[in-house]
């Protein structure tokens, strides 16, 4: 077996995979948390499942396990301060502060002006080094009006400028 590159040579790459940002959020024991996240793809059709990966030290994936519910909000170019309080682990408590929060058939938190949420149930959770792999079975949707999404690029947020052709 190969060695892995390293940790700086696969960050460094990965800059350039530009990527939709969302929130994962969920609810356990009556305590909402959630975190910015772009390692969110689509699954299956049919069943309508996607994937999300979540390191096991963040808050949420201990909600995420224990719930077995969670929302993945798709953030529109206009959100790119939201990311950042969901990604910073000193703005924890001021995450849900402002909104318009609300949730659908699970109960996981839902970003109402999100670009679209899917709200998921846990379906398969496979652990691979720090990450968990956690599989949603998507049973509710909700989408905001057409709008532009947010990007993550470069270690910045970004939005679409050019249509490629
Ligand atoms: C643009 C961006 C994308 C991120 N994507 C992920 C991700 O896909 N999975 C993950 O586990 N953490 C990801 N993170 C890191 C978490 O958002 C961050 O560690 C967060 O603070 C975790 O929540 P906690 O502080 O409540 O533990 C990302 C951070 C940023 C800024």
């Amino acid at each position: 077996m190969f060695d892995t590159v390293s940790e700086a040579d696969f960050k460094s790459a990965m800059k350039n995979l530009a990527a939709g940002v969302t929130l994962i959020t969920s609810v356990s024991n009556a305590q909402r948390g959630g975190m910015t996240a772009t390692a969110v793809c689509s699954l299956s059709a049919a069943p309508a499942q996607l994937v999300v990966c979540v390191n096991r030290q963040n808050s949420t994936h201990q909600m995420i396990v224990e719930s077995r519910k969670f929302c993945v909000n798709v953030l529109a170019a206009d959100q790119s301060e939201v990311a950042q309080r969901f990604s910073n682990h000193l703005a924890r408590a001021e995450r849900f502060e402002s909104g318009p929060w609300s949730m659908l058939k699970t109960g996981a938190p839902v970003l109402m002006d999100a670009l679209v949420a899917f709200d998921c149930e846990l379906g398969e959770a496979i652990e691979s080094g720090t990450h968990s792999i956690f599989v949603g079975r998507v049973v509710d949707v909700h989408a905001r009006e057409q709008s532009a999404p947010l990007l993550y690029y470069r270690s910045g947020y970004a939005g679409i400028s050019a249509h490629a052709g």
